[in-house]
Parts: structure tokens; sequence; C-alpha cells
């Protein structure tokens, strides 16, 4: 792998104590090119602009997929990684779905590990703070015909941040919208989805929510994602999350929540769930606790939900399973507790 280094670190310019969530990028980038039926002359450079022809694809039919997925630093300052093989292969769902060329494991994991180990020192430490990691495949074949391409590159940037959402979120169901239908590109982490959804997220936004919670396309009545995370819902002492289809994305994080949650005595139950059994719930007093989980979010606690002109408020003030789930997910990811589940992956440095 071809390296080349920046003659001078911009990490003395970052404010680590105030990051705000992917607006800084460390001094390397990894690029790889696939051309001619291969990918190739996988290197790593300096951050920083690059030259594509205007007539490139993705810049006309969008035929983008990425990942996103966190380094962590432990006390002795080693380098951790949360159950990065699962980041590698959605990757490549992602990318067959939008039918681009998958990118061999090998060349994502050396890049990775490569561009991590130049770049190590901005791991940030502690505070919830992390290294935001975003590999992502673009087509880069400059015609404008409407049809696959045939280049693409495959490139990793790097991101130190701090939390997602700072304070508990209000999310509205979306009762016109969708993001997803079924033999479409819900599943996939398609650029696509989430310019579909900055519209009405910023109409929600206007009417004083965070986001959008997605409800399936034909009937508006099952709730299934938020815009950047998979949903999780307590029921009177059980937790309620909708089952991966076509139109969600398999959250790393939902899947290793749900462990977690089972793994401490708490029921879990993985099903189909309508708007009106949360208004219903809500109305009893039994929805105490909803929350988003993600890789960038973490575990983000829902306030309030609304729906049309309802507003249901979650009451579980002590005792939150939000927060115990967050802790135990933290202590894994940040290797302060045991990994039972043996999810993490160190960063070796040659
Ligand atoms: N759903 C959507 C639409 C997302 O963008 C994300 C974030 O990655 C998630 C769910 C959560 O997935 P993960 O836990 O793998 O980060
Ligand atoms: C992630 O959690 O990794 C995401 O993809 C969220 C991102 C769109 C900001």
């Amino acid at each position: 792998m071809q390296i080349t280094k920046v003659n001078k670190s911009r990490i003395s310019e970052v404010d680590f104590d105030n990051l705000s969530f992917g607006a800084n990028f460390t001094d390397h980038m990894f690029v790889a090119d696939y051309k001619d039926g291969q990918w190739k002359d996988a290197r790593i450079v300096p951050y920083e602009p690059l030259v594509i022809s205007p007539g490139a694809k993705v810049f006309h039919y969008g035929q983008t997929v990425f990942e996103g997925m966190k380094a962590y630093k432990d006390e002795k300052d080693l380098v951790w990684l949360f159950r990065p093989d699962e980041n590698q292969k959605r990757l490549n769902i992602s990318a067959e779905r939008l039918d681009m060329q998958a990118v061999p494991a090998e060349i994502f994991n050396e890049g990775l590990h490569k561009l991590l180990e130049i770049d190590s020192e901005w791991v940030p430490k502690g505070n919830g703070r992390s290294l935001y990691i975003r590999p992502f495949i673009f087509a880069s074949e400059e015609t404008i015909v409407a049809s696959t391409s045939s280049e693409y590159k495959f490139m990793i940037l790097l991101s130190p941040v701090g939390v997602y959402f700072s304070n508990d979120v209000k999310l509205k169901i979306a009762d016109k919208f969708s993001r997803a239908a079924n033999g479409g590109v819900g599943f996939a982490k398609a650029g696509g989805n989430y310019a579909g959804s900055f519209y009405p997220a910023r109409l929600a936004k206007e009417e004083g929510f965070d986001q959008v919670i997605w409800t399936d396309d034909a009937t508006h009545s099952f709730v299934e994602e938020a815009g950047v995370m998979n949903l999780m819902f307590r029921i009177g002492d059980k937790i309620v999350t909708a089952p991966t289809s076509e139109r969600i994305l398999d959250g790393i994080t939902r899947k290793s929540i749900i462990e977690i949650a089972k793994d401490s005595g708490i029921e879990v139950e993985v099903r189909p769930i309508t708007v009106k059994e949360l208004i219903e719930a809500s109305a009893k007093g039994e929805l105490k606790e909803a929350f988003g989980c993600g890789t960038a979010a973490i575990i983000s606690p829902i306030y309030a939900i609304g729906y049309k002109d309802q507003l249901m408020e979650m009451r579980q003030k002590g005792n939150r399973y939000s927060e115990l789930l967050k802790a135990k997910m933290v202590e894994i990811q940040t290797k302060a507790g045991e990994d039972k589940f043996g999810w993490t992956k160190q960063v070796t440095f040659a």
C-alpha cells in the first residue's frame, strides 16, 4: 500500500472538548480505485479535496453507499473497533443492492487498520468521544448514461466526534412521507435513503421535532426506524423493537442492545409495533421509555413522540433501561468492562 503522509498535522487546530459531529477530519484518508475489472491502487494520502469529473455517475444517479463505525481508546491508549466485520459485510450487502462492486475484506481491513495506525493520535478518549469511521463507495465513471458504473472509488475517512444528540430527543411519526418500500433499498446504507429523508425531517424540525420516525409505506400504521437510528420501546418492563426487513437497516447497535438486554435479564420482543398500540400504551402509562440506537447516537433517549395532533411523553425518570444499556454498551466499546460477547477487536499497529 502506498502511503503519503502530511508534512504537518492539523490536530492542534481541533478543539477536542467541543467536537461537533462529523465536522472535523483527520490528517489522512484511504482510497482505492475500481477500474478495468479490479480494485487497485490502495493508498493512504493526506485528507484533501478530490478531482472528479462532473460527469461521474455518482452526481447524477446517486450510486453510492456508506458505513458508519467507531474506534475507541482504552485506558492504556490501545485502539479498539466494535464489531467491524459486521460493517465490512453490510457495506457489501448495500453495494450489491446498488449494483456496485463489492470491496474485498482484505482491502477494507488493511486500509482501515493502517489508516487508524497513522492517525491514532486522533482517537479521543473518554466523555462519550470516539473516532467516527466513514467507509464509502461511489460511482466514478465519467458518463451520464443511466446504467451501472464500471468504475468506483472506495474511501475511508476518520472524524473525531462527541455525542450525536446531546439531549433527549422528540420525534415525529411519519403519516404521509415514506423512507422505504418493499423491494426498494431501505435495508441498504445508500446515500439516497438519507437524501430523501431530509425534506420530511426539515418539516418535522419546523414543528419542533428532532427527527422522523418512519412507518411502513403501505399503511403508515407500523413504526419502523428513525432517521439515523433503530428504535426500541419499553412497554411495561419489556423492550419491544420492530423486526428488520427489506425496508429497515439491520443496525449493529440494535442487535447488540438486544443481546445485552437479554443478558441483563430484560425481556425483549422483536415484533411489528403499531402506532395505535403505542398510543394506547401511552394512555395507560405503560409506554415508559423509548430510545433510538445507532453507531453515531449510541443510545439516545426519546422524551416525546408526536403523531398527528397527539403527543406521547415518556415519563420514566429513574432506573431507565436506556441508561443501563448505554452504560453496558459503552463499557464494552471502550474496554472499561468485560466484553463477554467477544465483539471488540484491537487495532494492531505494525
Ligand atoms: N437506521 C438508520 C437509518 C441509520 O442510519 C443507522 C445508523 O447507522 C441505524 C439505523 C443504526 O445502525 P448501526 O447501529 O449499525 O449504526
Ligand atoms: C451511523 O450511526 O453510523 C450513521 O450512519 C448515522 C449517520 C447518517 C450520521
